[in-house]
């Protein structure tokens, strides 16, 4: 694998964009966020993973009420971690360099950032949720990047944002495309798609308690 742009490869008026979006709407969506070599690698180690029985069915909350409720969501997952894969690494940086931009600019004091290989086959969605637990409010800004090169809009698989009570957004989930909101203001469903939909789903938080 080679990259031509150097680490980071984030530009930093795309990054400016995005905090800029955060600061007046709460939620950005930016197409081409990284170089179309590490998007196909990423999608490769996603499809690597799978293919290896890597990626286990999701489940829906955490600790002791954790459970494999597929009428809710039907993707797999798997977690990533540093110094796994070069691709990861670099996703890994370029989204740490996002961090530190909304950190001097919005005083989210955002520590770190948990993130996961998702895989919806056909047919599977997510339905309507926001990205907080019920016992740990530090995920304060989602982030999700789509890995699929081609996406017909006629496929399906749309990120369905809900703005307020009334209006509602349906974001493809286009190859390169990166989508962040703020986690706690946005309810969202994944719209079943008919061809396997590959993503890595993550969240920046804040500082705060794990659950007991
Ligand atoms: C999630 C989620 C959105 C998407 O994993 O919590 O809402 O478009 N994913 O994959
Ligand atoms: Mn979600």
């Amino acid at each position: 694998m080679h990259f031509d742009a150097p680490s980071p490869f984030v530009q930093g008026p795309l990054l400016q964009r995005i905090v800029d979006d955060l600061a007046d709407k709460g939620w950005s969506q930016q197409d081409a966020f990284l170089p179309d070599a590490l998007i196909a690698a990423l999608a490769q180690e996603c499809r690597a993973r799978d293919a290896a029985g890597k990626l286990a069915t999701a489940a829906i909350g955490r600790g002791e009420g954790q459970a494999v409720r597929e009428g809710i969501r039907g993707d797999r997952i798997q977690w990533i971690e540093p110094g796994q894969a070069e691709a990861c690494d670099l996703y890994l940086a370029a989204l740490d360099e996002l961090r530190r931009l909304i950190n001097r600019t919005l005083y989210l004091g955002l520590e770190d950032f948990e993130g996961h290989f998702a895989l919806y086959p056909p047919g599977a969605f997510y339905q309507k949720h926001l990205d907080r637990f019920r016992d740990d409010d530090r995920r304060s800004v989602s982030a999700v990047f789509y890995l699929n090169r081609d996406w017909p809009v006629e496929q399906g698989g749309a990120l369905r944002l809900y703005l307020d009570d009334e209006r509602s957004l349906d974001l493809a989930p286009l190859g390169g495309r990166l989508v962040i909101f703020l986690s706690g203001d946005f309810p969202h469903e994944v719209l079943p798609a008919s061809h396997e939909r590959l993503s890595l789903t993550g969240w920046f938080r804040r500082r705060g308690d794990a659950p007991r």
